[in-house]
């Protein structure tokens, strides 16, 4: 018997070499035995392989796509079993095509669970910030994936995280990044990573999006699998939220929907008969028109207007959508469920909430009733048209250096570009009325997100609000 050893890593890299060359020597798939280096030696494979033959050796740019996913398989066999279909190859070129044929469906099947074995890491991995050993922020996290995945999943960290160090520690080695390429070494025991900051917002993330009315564990269960539990921050909320729900419904049930307080109609009719006003040059004259503002028809059943709030001579002003059903009631942006996570993402980023201006861009609450509940509506172009008003107005008189505009609506007001966000999150444009404008993700955006996204996208937030951070600082 033919044996070949695999390295730890690059081990796709040399299967491909020696599969190479053995399928030129024609050699039969069950003279090999393939070696991993942590497996027993297999005893009766102890010939070394012959050197290459004269055969020719094809492969289709679909097998060996196919071939390295299936590389990072658990399955001691995957070895043999891709060099059989390699061979197969060699006399059927039509095999792959037929997705019936036993041996591609348990490659496919393979396939799957590595993809999804991928996917669960890039969504779970946790860092925790380590001491910094040079300029560059160093961080650690430990992971324990189904495969061994961790050259197939690593790269995803060094696109994303380009800007820090990190290391990622897994049962089946550690990969490093140093700012220019990953290197790995092998198994060492699990690093003893220290508490982080961010670990409580993950914990408020979680919290937010749990919504006690609509708890699916089996959907929960399968779209953050348990055996990821024991390295997420957040699941630790878990059992304690699930025994509270029952409450929480409760208490919901009980406290009814919101409504405007019964004295609102009188007061929009006293202040709708004020005559017009001058143009207001300072914020309180502002915010004081901005209360009796009838532009467009959302004063009608909102509760009051929601004015800016922060430090008047703000070096940053954020700029959301539209004020919730709570701003709407307490007459302040940013204080319901998306504005504590907005809150505490500026913190973690180095911003202080009470330091910068933060506003919206309509300043009406929109909504359509559902028995006793408010539903949030996003507001239409023409609300926004009416609304930039104001909003120009309190750019003028705050004059921040830099404007961040959360989500599509405040992007659209304050630039007038509707093009999807997509590819302009994290970016700078121009407003319409000039000065830079740094695009990023509303927070509202990040709450309706499946667990498997969301977390990526409240890091890009953190990002672009941390650059905001230094560009202004
Ligand atoms: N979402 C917003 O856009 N603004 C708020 O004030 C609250 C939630």
């Amino acid at each position: 018997m033919i044996r070949v050893d695999l390295p730890r890593f690059g081990r796709f890299d040399a299967w491909r070499a020696a599969a190479r060359d053995l399928a030129s020597a024609r050699v039969a798939p069950e003279a090999v035995s393939w070696t991993d280096p942590d497996a027993s030696a297999d005893l009766f494979g102890s010939e070394p392989p012959p050197p290459p033959g004269h055969h020719p050796v094809t492969a289709t740019q679909d097998f060996l796509t196919l071939a390295r996913t299936v590389s990072s398989h658990s399955d001691p066999e995957r070895w043999s079993l891709l060099y059989a279909a390699l061979m197969r190859a060699q006399e059927d070129r039509g095999w792959l095509e037929n997705p019936a044929d036993p041996m591609l469906v348990r490659l496919n099947r393979m396939v799957r669970s590595v993809r999804r074995d991928i996917h669960k890491m890039h969504a779970f991995v946790r860092f925790h910030e380590l001491p910094a050993e040079g300029p560059r922020r160093r961080f650690g996290a430990w992971f324990e994936p189904e495969h061994p995945i961790i050259e197939a999943g690593a790269p995803f960290f060094a696109k994303r995280f380009a800007d820090m160090d990190w290391l990622i520690a897994t049962p089946e080695g550690t990969a490093r990044f140093d700012g220019a390429a990953i290197a790995y070494d092998p198994p060492a025991p699990r690093p003893d990573l220290p508490p982080d900051a961010s670990h409580d917002l993950w914990q408020t993330y979680f919290a937010n999006i749990f919504n006690p009315a609509r708890i699916k564990t089996n959907a929960m269960r399968s779209e953050m699998p348990v055996k990821y539990w024991k390295n997420l921050p957040e699941t630790r909320l878990i059992p304690e939220m699930l025994a509270d729900a029952p409450r929480r419904v409760q208490a919901m049930r009980e406290a009814g929907a919101s409504e405007a307080p019964a004295f609102a109609p009188r007061i929009t009719a006293r202040i709708r008969q004020r005559p017009d006003e001058a143009v207001p040059d300072t914020l309180a004259q502002a915010a004081s028109q901005a209360a009796r503002c009838t532009r467009c028809d959302l004063c009608h059943a909102a509760t009051q207007t929601v004015w800016g709030q922060g430090d008047p001579q703000a070096a940053l002003m954020i700029v959301g959508e539209v004020p919730g059903d709570q701003e709407d009631l307490a007459g302040r942006p940013f204080v319901g469920p998306a504005g504590q996570l907005l809150r505490q993402t500026m913190q973690q980023a180095g911003l202080d909430p009470a330091r910068a201006w933060l506003t919206n861009a309509v300043k009406h609450f929109r909504f359509t009733p559902r028995g006793k509940r408010r539903i949030h509506q996003t507001p239409d172009r023409s609300h926004v048209d009416q609304c930039r008003w104001w909003l120009d107005l309190e750019r003028r008189l705050v004059a921040p250096r830099l404007t961040v505009a959360l989500g599509a609506t405040a992007a659209f007001a304050l630039t007038g570009n509707r093009q999807p966000l997509t590819a302009r999150r994290g970016t700078i444009e121009t407003a319409l009325e000039g000065g830079p404008v740094l695009i990023s993700w509303h927070p509202s955006l990040i709450l309706r997100l499946p667990p498997d996204r969301a977390p990526a996208a409240l890091s890009e937030l953190r990002a672009d609000l941390s650059r905001a951070a230094e560009l202004v600082a």
